[in-house]
């Protein structure tokens, strides 16, 4: 697929025309990852906003202990690197290459430059940035207010209630998740959530097979959220 057909498939330059949308196009260029990759880590100076055309990023940050959490799973048509692109800061996270994976990269200046012409493009990157920091204080909330066994019920309901689903910015709905990245995502170690599982599997809540995780029975599950989660 062409960096034109990914651009009009991006929420953040769906309003572009078609002259618009080739003019960007120009400014992007091809970059290639095998599964794993670095893209670049957390701490790293950054000025390249990635678009994904193909493949798979998960973004994590690292505890001092060593302790990855997930922070976003994004797939086809979702966009990383904004932020120290936008700030000039730090890269606030690791991007890493979950499956092979073809991105197009976009340098600052061209960016800034297309932002200050194109007032649209920059009220959806506004927008796909409070949806983040929408879902960022979520995530904190659950840090803080839920146990872990419950947040691990509220994870495995998202990701079964979310089907192939793309969120708006690129957000994949359930990406086959080994047990381990569902610890980072969940945030407790990979034993306690492994537990945490072996429990629901017991009572037939849930399914592991070969390292991936089904819900059978997403009712019985959400009954066990505590009332005020499922409000
Ligand atoms: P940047 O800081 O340049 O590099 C890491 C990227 O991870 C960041 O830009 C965003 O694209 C992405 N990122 C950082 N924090 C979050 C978050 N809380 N939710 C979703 N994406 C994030």
């Amino acid at each position: 697929m062409s960096v034109e057909r990914i651009l009009a498939q991006t929420p953040l330059f769906a309003g572009l025309s078609t002259a618009e949308s080739d003019a960007l196009a120009q400014l992007f260029r091809p970059r290639t990852y095998r599964k794993g990759a670095v893209v670049f880590s957390e701490g790293d100076p950054g000025a390249t906003l990635y678009l994904i055309h193909s493949g798979e990023v998960k973004l994590t940050i690292m505890s001092p202990e060593g302790r990855e959490i997930i922070l976003a799973l994004l797939g086809p048509g979702g966009f990383f690197g904004e932020l120290a692109l936008l700030d000039g800061g730090e890269r606030s996270a690791t991007a890493t290459a979950r499956a092979p994976s073809k991105f197009f990269a976009l340098e600052r200046e061209h960016f800034l430059t297309f932002l200050r012409r194109h007032p649209d493009t920059a009220a959806a990157l506004l927008a796909a940035l409070s949806r983040r920091l929408r879902r960022t204080t979520d995530l904190l909330h659950d840090a803080v207010f839920l146990d872990g066994p419950t947040r691990l019920t509220k994870v495995l309901l998202t990701l079964a209630e979310a089907g192939e689903r793309r969120g708006p910015d690129g957000t994949l709905g359930p990406p086959q998740l080994t047990q381990e990245e569902l610890a980072e995502v969940v945030g407790g170690t990979r034993e306690s959530v492994n537990r945490w599982l072996r429990l629901l599997a017991d009572e037939g809540l849930v399914q592991c097979r070969r390292g991936v995780v089904a819900v059978l029975k997403p009712g019985e599950l959400r009954r066990r959220l505590p009332r005020s989660v499922n409000e």
